[in-house]
């Protein structure tokens, strides 16, 4: 299909997980061939995608704020003759549905996650400001399957996704709600997509999933183990990441892959969200703290300098000062090279919003201050270790200063050195001579022999 060229604007802004980040570069991807170019801006869009999260309060409530200046927006863009068309996409979408309109009249439409196929049907409905305004569909092997094949990617590194939703039902959590239940999505697929993405350049690609680690449970093929087995084959994939794991589908297969497959990068994101085996059962997480730590050791076992990253959630229900520092315990022995931490928030629906003992906002600040303290320190060993080292760099982009080059480590950091911009696509040997908390810097090596 042969598109036409950009006559009018699509402005989408992204909330949220990488998924998200995902499902708006599909979503450019279906509007492109109807005569949709992007623009940074909002104020002279023709339409406007919220891509939302519901995570936290704080997610749901930027989005209404944002809402509050695009109506504005739109009201001066119809002064002028012109005409502005919002939508709300995303994970607020599936969760408030309508309600979104009636807080803000200006929303046109409201699609949820594995409604994106019908975003050109949703368009032309609301520009006959007629007919259905919400799709909420469930059915994600219908999103994939009707979304075009052809992506357009921005770089050398790219998401795929191939499992969404999610089955654990902690009960802190909205995504089982939002997302559905998992699926995941056929290999043939995944790796028709992959090849499309090798063939224009991409060379690391992150495999996506709420619970990636899940895919393809119950089927024959191996998981995804076998998954990126697969895809290791494919001719100018050098490197393979995944996220987001769950410690409970942590399967042999896949821990071994790490010991064996050189395109699988040495970096797992593997949350844990509690180190007090009393939350993580309240959490409804299915695993204890000791579980945890003895498959952290397993699968170091398979791959030693493997660099680990984790969630980890302050301040749930219930949640004693001996709990917390449970968790402080859990991540001294862990040693991770990242983290994110989250102070609880309570999430209408869920099963813990209801729980007594919600604890005080002093007391999570004061809690997340602590751990952020040392996951900080961890972090910093961690890349403060890599210096002298000669490590192998994929570098993506220009860095902010002229002559200089950026990149990523296996391990995820991100490396800046000096060099030409013709070794973007590349991957350079870099020695590290500086570390600092968020990056490392280093000069070309040749490689050693
Ligand atoms: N499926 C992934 C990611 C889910 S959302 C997983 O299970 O790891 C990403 C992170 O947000 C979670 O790991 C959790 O740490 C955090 N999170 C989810 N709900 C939250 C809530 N109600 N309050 C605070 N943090 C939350
Ligand atoms: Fe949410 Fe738990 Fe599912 Fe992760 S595993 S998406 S935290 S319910
Ligand atoms: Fe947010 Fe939905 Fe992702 S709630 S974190 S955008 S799955």
């Amino acid at each position: 299909m042969t598109d036409l060229p950009a006559q009018k604007l699509l402005y989408i802004k992204t909330y949220g997980c990488q998924m998200n980040v995902y499902d708006s570069e599909r979503m450019t991807d279906i509007l492109r061939p109807l005569g949709y170019g992007v623009t940074e801006t909002p104020e002279n869009a023709d339409l406007v995608v919220l891509n939302t999260c519901h995570i936290r309060e704080k997610a749901t409530e930027k989005v209404y704020s944002e809402l509050g200046v695009l109506r504005r927006l739109k009201e001066d863009k119809a002064s002028s003759g012109g005409q502005m068309t919002i939508a709300v996409a995303g994970c607020v979408a599936q969760a408030e549905g309508s309600e979104i309109m009636r807080r803000q009249s200006a929303v046109d439409f409201v699609l949820g996650p594995q409604s994106y196929h019908r975003l050109p049907e949703m368009i032309a409905r609301a520009h006959r400001a007629s007919g259905e305004v919400l799709a909420a569909d469930f059915a994600a092997d219908e999103k994939f399957d009707a979304l075009p094949l052809e992506r357009q990617p921005g770089g050398v590194t790219a998401f795929l996704t191939v499992q969404e939703g999610c089955d654990k039902f902690c009960t802190f959590c909205v995504v089982p709600y939002t997302r559905g239940a998992e699926y995941s999505r056929p290999v043939e697929a995944v790796l028709a997509e992959a090849r499309g993405l090798a063939a224009q350049g991409v060379r690391e690609i992150t495999l996506l999933g709420q619970n990636v680690n899940a895919y393809g449970a119950g089927r024959e093929e191996g998981g995804l183990a076998g998954l990126v087995e697969r895809l290791a084959q494919i001719s100018g994939l050098d490197r393979i990441r995944y996220t987001t794991s769950h410690p409970r589908d942590m399967d042999e297969a896949l821990i071994a892959a790490h010991g064996t497959q050189a395109a699988l990068m040495p970096y797992l994101h593997l949350p844990v969200q509690s180190g007090s085996d009393k939350i993580l059962k309240a959490m409804n997480r299915d695993h204890t703290a000791a579980d945890y730590l003895a498959l952290i050791e397993r699968i170091r076992a398979a791959r030693p300098d493997i660099a680990l990253s984790g969630d980890f959630i302050v301040g749930f229900p219930g949640e004693t000062e001996a709990d917390f520092e449970a968790t402080l315990d859990l991540v001294r022995a862990t040693r991770y090279a990242s983290a994110f931490t989250f102070k609880y928030s309570r999430r209408p629906g869920t099963p813990a919003s209801g729980m007594g003992a919600q604890i005080d906002e002093a007391v999570k600040d004061e809690r997340l201050a602590r751990l952020n303290a040392l996951l900080e320190d961890q972090q910093k060993a961690f890349n403060a270790a890599m210096v002298g080292r000669t490590v192998p760099v994929l570098i993506e982009r220009e860095g902010r200063h002229a002559g200089q080059i950026l990149g990523r480590s296996p391990y995820l950091q991100a490396v800046h050195a000096e060099g030409p911009k013709s070794l973007i696509g590349q991957i350079v040997p870099i020695r590290i001579e500086a570390a600092a908390r968020m990056s490392l810097s280093g000069v070309l090596a040749t490689v050693p022999a």
